[in-house]
């Protein structure tokens, strides 16, 4: 069984194969085509927390390869009407891929340990690895070559930012951190990225000047994560300083792009004018997710030795 908890689920080559298959995937999308690999397999979504693009770009992206998706919201009782091990055994047996919005990382990895359906990670508290699955997509199509760039995260050592720094050291790609030492990425999955990937060039720093040179892209992502709203009022006071306005963009290079996971809070960690500036590829981002979903479905299902992908 093939599951994606986190990127360190995937090869670094792995990795490049399914970004393979999802820009093939889109070039045929942009044609008007849409080939039904998946005719028949089924989708769940089990989310505990809201979301517009991980859901509704699953749906449609199963949808575009022949099969079809179904969402399961509180009333399946996930971790509330029976043992977890009940519940995921049964549920393997009608789906065939699961993609799963939790809080605790735990949860995720407490589902694919039975091995009974392909679990997705589509945010937890942890990571976000179909999101920078989909990032690298939108910086492949934005430049030539993406090894050697640097993507400049400003903000929080969150879920967006780990998965973003480990798909960074899998792809050649330089990361910054800029934000405040407290809310910098833990040691812990720095070590393990060193461990995997010890090429990786990975730098966290609450100096601005050293964060934003040399950035080919910035990213960020809200101060407030899901979950984390009993702390609002003290991190918008801690990350203030870390608004990626037009001065912080005047240090990285020229013409940085500009990249948000969304959804975004303008005037908080972003302003209007950066966002929605012409070096802002927010749009084009978030369309993506469903390119690179598709392309990661595609792959499980050829790993999964259901298809055989040379057929697309
Ligand atoms: N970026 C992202 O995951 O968006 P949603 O929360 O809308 O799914
Ligand atoms: N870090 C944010 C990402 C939302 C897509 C959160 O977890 O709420």
């Amino acid at each position: 069984m093939r599951h994606l908890t986190t990127l360190f689920d995937v090869t670094a080559s792995e990795l490049s194969e399914i970004l393979n298959i999802a820009h093939q995937l889109k070039r045929l999308w942009s044609k008007g085509k849409r080939p039904p690999l998946l005719a028949g397999r089924v989708l769940a979504l089990l989310f505990e927390k809201p979301s517009l693009r991980t859901r509704v770009s699953f749906e449609a992206g199963i949808i575009q390869l022949g099969g079809s998706a179904m969402f399961l919201g509180q009333e399946v009782g996930w971790q509330k009407r029976e043992k977890t091990s009940d519940f995921i055994q049964v549920l393997g047996q009608y789906t065939d891929f699961i993609v799963c919005r939790t809080f605790s990382h735990s949860s995720i990895d407490e589902l694919a340990k039975f091995n009974t359906v392909s679990i997705i990670n589509g945010l937890s508290d942890l990571a976000h690895p179909c999101q920078a699955i989909a990032d690298l997509m939108t910086m492949q199509e934005l430049c030539d070559n993406v090894a050697g760039k640097q993507l400049t995260f400003v903000g929080d050592g969150n879920n967006v930012s780990r998965s973003l720094a480990l798909m960074c050291a899998m792809s050649g790609i330089k990361f910054r951190l800029l934000g405040p030492e407290s809310h910098f990425i833990e040691k812990e999955w720095l070590d393990r990225i060193a461990a995997r990937y010890p090429k990786a060039d990975i730098v966290q720093t609450a100096d601005k000047k050293l964060g934003m040179q040399g950035a080919d892209f910035v990213y960020t992502d809200v101060w407030v994560s899901m979950g984390q709203e009993e702390e609002t009022q003290q991190r918008l006071k801690l990350f203030q300083p870390y608004q990626v306005n037009s001065a912080l963009m005047s240090l990285a290079r020229p013409n940085a792009k500009v990249l948000h996971c969304l959804p975004a809070h303008r005037e908080e960690e972003v302003t209007a004018e950066v966002i929605d500036s012409p070096n802002s590829a927010i749009i084009p981002q978030a369309g993506n997710r469903m390119h690179a979903q598709k392309g990661l479905l595609v792959w499980l299902a050829k790993e999964l030795g259901w298809i055989d992908t040379a057929d697309i």
